[in-house]
């Protein structure tokens, strides 16, 4: 025991934590030091050779510097925690400089926008504007609208249905045709309503396509409702929101819930047609789901793509950048 020099194993301990550069080595030092095999461990139990006055001053010398050595590792342990922290935080730091060129005021998304632009032309044309819920029941998104159960047209919707009640009772509404009946569900005629919202479908996002996307439904029924009364409304939205200089089109098409059908087509000043919405008369079995009288009251109803119009009126080619959420990209409009 006598051979063991304490003072120089003090120095050495010193030494080894002060150079140690991660917590992994001072937990190892940590055992070495003041573990069962270590030196101050090994001393101590040495004690016993001694006598009484000798082994009192050795004692209180061989605690005196495992005191030390502990305080050194605690306090070394406190410092490499530290740097490590600050370490990992200079690892996660996001350079947000570029955000922050003096102060400015958010806008609206794109989509947003034209929505918004939309509504206040149908509003400046005396249009309300109604909303019905995103998460449908069968019945409204097709079954009212016309589609027999289990007819092939349902397939022209890649449905998304809900966990929900019966099997395919409970979907996400493929469109906003069913706003049409509920709002002849819940207001007399005269009906002079848009019905914006947003629509989903088991689409793959392309440039395209997006499986959530945004549509407006327009309704019309009162009494001796033409199909020239549904040109004329879709031509003058067209010279309001894209201009003078765009002709519009109707070619025959079919959707269950209108008859006659028709595909509504806009020329762009390039000459270049652009397909634009479905529209037609409103079926009578569609105005019977609603509650009305078909030898009362007639209508007209249209739906399009609100996407598609933000796109082409910025000369956006990719649908998908709208939703990336780049701040750079979507504070350009
Ligand atoms: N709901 C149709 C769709 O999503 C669009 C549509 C066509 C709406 C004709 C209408 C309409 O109101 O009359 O493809």
């Amino acid at each position: 025991m006598k051979n063991i020099d304490l003072d120089s194993h003090l120095i050495e301990s010193l030494v080894a934590i002060e150079a140690a550069r991660d917590l992994e080595t001072l937990n190892t030092l940590d055992s070495e030091l003041l573990g069962k095999k270590s030196v101050i461990t090994l001393a101590k139990k040495n004690l016993s050779d001694l006598d009484a006055d000798e082994r009192r001053s050795k004692g209180k010398q061989i605690n005196e510097i495992r005191d030390q050595i502990k305080d050194l590792i605690a306090s070394k342990r406190t410092a490499l925690v530290e740097e490590h922290q600050s370490v990992q935080l200079e690892n996660e730091r996001l350079d947000l400089t570029e955000l922050d060129s003096g102060f400015r005021l958010g806008h609206h998304h794109v989509i947003t926008q034209t929505w918004e632009r939309l509504e206040d032309l149908f509003v400046g044309m005396g249009y309300t504007v109604s909303e019905g819920p995103e998460i449908e029941d069968e019945w409204h998104n097709f079954g009212a609208l016309n589609f027999p159960l289990s007819h092939p047209a349902r397939d022209m919707y890649d449905t998304l249905y809900v966990d929900y009640g019966e099997p395919q009772s409970t979907l996400l509404r493929t469109h906003t045709s069913p706003v049409q009946i509920r709002v002849m569900e819940n207001q007399e005629p005269p009906i002079y309503s848009i019905m914006p919202g947003r629509v989903f479908r088991s689409d793959t996002a392309d440039a395209t396509h997006m499986p959530v996307f945004h549509q407006i439904e327009a309704l019309v029924v009162d009494r001796g409702i033409t199909f020239a009364d549904l040109a004329g409304t879709l031509e003058s939205f067209t010279s309001a929101y894209f201009g003078e200089e765009f002709v519009t089109r109707l070619r025959p098409s079919y959707f269950p819930f209108t008859e006659p059908s028709a595909e509504f087509d806009i020329r762009r000043p390039d000459g270049t047609w652009l397909e634009l919405a479905g529209c037609g008369m409103v079926h009578p079995n569609v105005l019977r789901a609603g509650g009305l009288d078909p030898e009362e009251w007639s209508g007209f109803a249209f739906g399009f793509g609100l996407d598609r119009l933000a796109l082409m009126r910025h000369g956006i080619d990719d649908l998908r950048e709208l939703f990336r959420n780049d701040y750079r990209f979507l504070s350009q409009f």
